[in-house]
C-alpha cells in the first residue's frame, strides 16, 4: 500500500472519515467526519480562530449565511466567471478538466482507441438549489466561497462595533463547488469547509504588498507551528491568466503530498474588486470616504485535516503512529487499568480518568493487553497513555507513557493534570 491509501485505510477504520452516505453506494465529492476525525477537525478550527481572532486586537468574527440573495453571486461575478474548463470524451461520456493535463493523458492511455474529444467549455461551479413551496420556485445558491457573506456585513460589522481600518473579519463555514472530478480523498470535495480572514486596508499599492506579504508569513508560520514539516512547504505564485476572476494577485501555500505539490491554502489581493461591486465604501476619522482593499487568507478545513493526517503519518518499528501535535491530537490522554478484571484497578483507574476528564478530551481502554492499548493509540496520536498499576494503589502515582519516545515516567496523581497541561 503507497501512503495515501494507508492513510485513506486508517482514516475509515478508526473513525477519522468515512464515504459520505455509503451504506447507498455514497456520492462522489461527499463525505462525512467520524468520532476522531470531528474532534481533529474541531481542532484545527478552533486553533485557527485563536491565532486570528483571540490573539490579535485588529480582527473580528461572523458566521454568514450559506445560501444568499441570488444577487450576490452576479454582482461577485461568480455567476459568470466561476468556472472551470470542461472537456467529454466522445467515446465514454465521461467529463473532465480540461487544465488537467495528468488526468487527460491518463485518460487517453486507457482507452484501446483514439480519445476524441469535445470541444472545451467553461462549467460554472455554484451548486444550484430552489427554494419555496409554490411553482415556479426561486432558483438561489450554495455559497461557492464563504467570502461574500463578509462583504454583504462589511457595514452592519462597521456600524455595530468599533473596528477601524486596517482591520479583519474572519469566518469558518461550509462552501460549495459543483466540481468536475472530485478526487484524491476530500482533497478536491463539493462540500467542504473553508476557513477565511479578509483583512482591509487603505487603498495603497506599496503597503498592500506589504501587507499580502505579512500575511503568506503568517500562515505559513501557522501550519508549521502545529507541526507540519516545512521542507513540504511552498509558495507558489498564480500567473495573471490563471488567477481568480477577483485577484490582482494570488499564492498558494502548497504541499508536497503523495499525489505531488498541491494547493493547501490561498492568499489574495483583492484590491477593491469585492467592495467595489457591492458599492460599498468605508469613512476614515479624518473624513475621506474611500472604498478599502483586500488581503485574503483562504484556507481549507478539509485539506488541513488530510494534511495534517498524511504528514503526521509514520511507522516505527511495526508501530503506526500519528504523530499529531498534541493541540490538534483527538484524545490528550488514554487511562488504562493495568488489568480489566481487578476490581480496585478498575476503580483507580476510574477515578483518574474522571480527575483528567474535567480538563482534557480523555479516552478509557481495558480491553486485551497494555501493549495493544499503546499500539491502538498511537495510530490515533494520543500524546499520553496512563496507566493505573498495583503501585499506584500504594503510592497514588501512575505511569505516563509518551507516544512519540514511548518512554514512562512515574507521575503522583495530584500532579497529573498540571503535568499534561505543562507540555500541552
Ligand atoms: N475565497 C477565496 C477562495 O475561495 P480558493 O482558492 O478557491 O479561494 C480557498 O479556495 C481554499 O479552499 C483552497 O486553498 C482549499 O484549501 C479550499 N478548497 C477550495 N476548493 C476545494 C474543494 N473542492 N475541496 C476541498 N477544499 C477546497
Amino acid at each position: 500500500m503507497d501512503l495515501m491509501e494507508k492513510v485513506v485505510s486508517l482514516a475509515k477504520r478508526r473513525g477519522f472519515i468515512y464515504p459520505g452516505s455509503e451504506i447507498y453506494g455514497g456520492l462522489a465529492g461527499f463525505w462525512d467526519y467520524g468520532p476522531l476525525g470531528v474532534e481533529l477537525k474541531n481542532n484545527i478550527k478552533r486553533l485557527w480562530w485563536k491565532s486570528i481572532v483571540y490573539d490579535r486586537d485588529d480582527v473580528v468574527g461572523l458566521d454568514a449565511a450559506i445560501i444568499m440573495n441570488p444577487k450576490v453571486w452576479q454582482i461577485s461575478g461568480h455567476t459568470s466567471s466561476f468556472s472551470d474548463p470542461l472537456v467529454e470524451c466522445k467515446v465514454c461520456h465521461k467529463r473532465f478538466r480540461a487544465d488537467d493535463e495528468e488526468v487527460i493523458k491518463k485518460h487517453q492511455e486507457e482507452h484501446k482507441e483514439k480519445v476524441d474529444w469535445t470541444v472545451s467549455k467553461n462549467f460554472n461551479l455554484l451548486t444550484e438549489v430552489y427554494l419555496g413551496t409554490t411553482e415556479p420556485k426561486q432558483k438561489a445558491y450554495l455559497r461557492g466561497e464563504i467570502t461574500q457573506g463578509v462583504f454583504v456585513n462589511f457595514k452592519n460589522v462597521i456600524d455595530s462595533t468599533r473596528v477601524k481600518i486596517p482591520f479583519g473579519i474572519a469566518q469558518i463555514g461550509k462552501a460549495f463547488r459543483n466540481e468536475i472530478t472530485p478526487g484524491n480523498f476530500t482533497f478536491r470535495s463539493k462540500e467542504f469547509e473553508q476557513m477565511e480572514l479578509e483583512y482591509f486596508i487603505e487603498p495603497d499599492e506599496k503597503k498592500s504588498e506589504e501587507v499580502f506579504e505579512y500575511w503568506k508569513r503568517e500562515r505559513l508560520k501557522w501550519y508549521v507551528s502545529l507541526g507540519i514539516n516545512k521542507q513540504k512547504l511552498r509558495f507558489r505564485e498564480h500567473e495573471p491568466e490563471k488567477r481568480a476572476h477577483y485577484a490582482r494577485l494570488a499564492e498558494d501555500i502548497e504541499y508536497d503530498g503523495p499525489f505531488g505539490w498541491s494547493e493547501f491554502e490561498g492568499i489574495h489581493h483583492r484590491g477593491d474588486y469585492d467592495l467595489g461591486n457591492h458599492k460599498l465604501t468605508y469613512k476614515n476619522d479624518e473624513g475621506r470616504q474611500f472604498t478599502p482593499w483586500v488581503i485574503e487568507t483562504s484556507g481549507g478545513v478539509d485539506r488541513a485535516t488530510l494534511f495534517f493526517l498524511i504528514d503526521s503519518y509514520s511507522e516505527e518499528k511495526g508501530r503506526v503512529i500519528l504523530k499529531l501535535n498534541p493541540k490538534l491530537a483527538p484524545y490528550k490522554v488514554a487511562v488504562f487499568p493495568l488489568l480489566a478484571n481487578k476490581q480496585n484497578l478498575v476503580e483507580k483507574a476510574k477515578m483518574v480518568f474522571d480527575k483528567l476528564r474535567l480538563s482534557f478530551h480523555s479516552t478509557w481502554d481495558d480491553r486485551g493487553n497494555i501493549g495493544k492499548r499503546y499500539f491502538s493509540q498511537d495510530e490515533i496520536g494520543t500524546p499520553w497513555c496512563v496507566t493505573v498499576d498495583f503501585e499506584t494503589l500504594e503510592k497514588d502515582s501512575v505511569t505516563v507513557r509518551d507516544r512519540d519516545t514511548t518512554k514512562q515516567e512515574r507521575v503522583s496523581i495530584d500532579k497529573l493534570t498540571e503535568f499534561i497541561q505543562t507540555k500541552l
